[in-house]
């Protein structure tokens, strides 16, 4: 098996342009001297840092640049948006659709954020695309039934070609922020069972291949484990991700 790792940070609407450009060059100092032939990094500013952030890093340089979401369409009279275009021409290659946050405080339903997706993919843009019961959901015994709809509702009409572009990420929300972590064993069973559910529809190749991240208060100190099981192909992090320092140490326990 031969999965890159990879691990983004979701800055969420933490740090200035400045401060972001400052993090964000910290970080990529931090990986001048690190062995990536088994992973990725990236960073997942706010939209407005973008630009600035590339300028300072380098486009094609060993930091991914990414954005938190983005519009189903590529313009219109939609106040206050961003477009998938902008995203790719600000020089984003990857975007978070479906983080719980933009699905609790933004009521994005699984019907919207299948059109964000393949918005998104319709730029070059690879998804990162966030799944996971809330507290409530697990505690009534729902938690599986609740991702695969996620899966089905999310994925419905994206082809096997398109799979290439997409992370899935599971976030049980009970653990976003918390501190409260899933086991490594917890979190096992639902990145198996996501590949199956993926192995179902596409196929072998594409379940093998498909980055499923573990987010939810991954942290320098419970990466290693989290990161060491078999179906856990990386991170998305989000407190640690504000510290150079946490996150290089989460790129190395990956
Ligand atoms: P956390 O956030 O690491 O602070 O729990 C993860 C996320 O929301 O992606």
């Amino acid at each position: 098996m031969t999965r890159k790792k990879i691990i983004a940070g979701n800055w969420k609407m933490f740090t200035t342009v400045s401060a972001g450009v400052a993090l964000a060059t910290e970080i990529n100092m931090g990986l001048q001297t690190r062995d990536l032939s088994n992973k990725k990094a990236i960073v997942i500013p706010p939209y407005t840092h973008i630009h600035a952030i590339i300028n300072a890093v380098g486009a094609n340089g060993n930091l991914g640049v990414g954005a938190q979401n983005c519009h189903q369409q590529k313009e219109g009279a939609y106040t206050g948006e961003i477009s998938p275009v902008t995203l790719k021409e600000m020089g984003a290659s990857y975007v978070i659709i479906g983080h719980s946050e933009r699905r609790q405080y933004f009521n994005e339903t699984e019907e919207l954020l299948n059109a964000k997706i393949k918005a998104a993919l319709a730029e070059g843009l690879t998804v990162i695309y966030c799944i996971g019961e809330t507290l409530s959901q697990r505690e009534s015994d729902t938690h599986f039934a609740v991702i695969e709809a996620q899966i089905k509702g999310g994925l419905e009409d994206i082809s096997t070609e398109e799979m290439n572009n997409i992370i899935l990420a599971y976030e049980p929300v009970w653990a976003i922020g918390t501190g409260k972590v899933a086991s490594p064993a917890q979190a096992q069973e639902i990145h198996q069972f996501i590949r199956g559910l993926i192995n179902a529809k596409y196929g072998n190749a594409v379940a093998k291949n498909i980055c499923i991240q573990y987010g939810g208060s991954m942290k320098p100190e419970n990466a290693a484990e989290l990161l060491s099981q078999p179906d856990i192909d990386g991170g998305l992090i989000g407190g640690a991700a504000l510290k150079a320092e946490q996150f290089l140490a989460i790129i190395d326990a990956a």
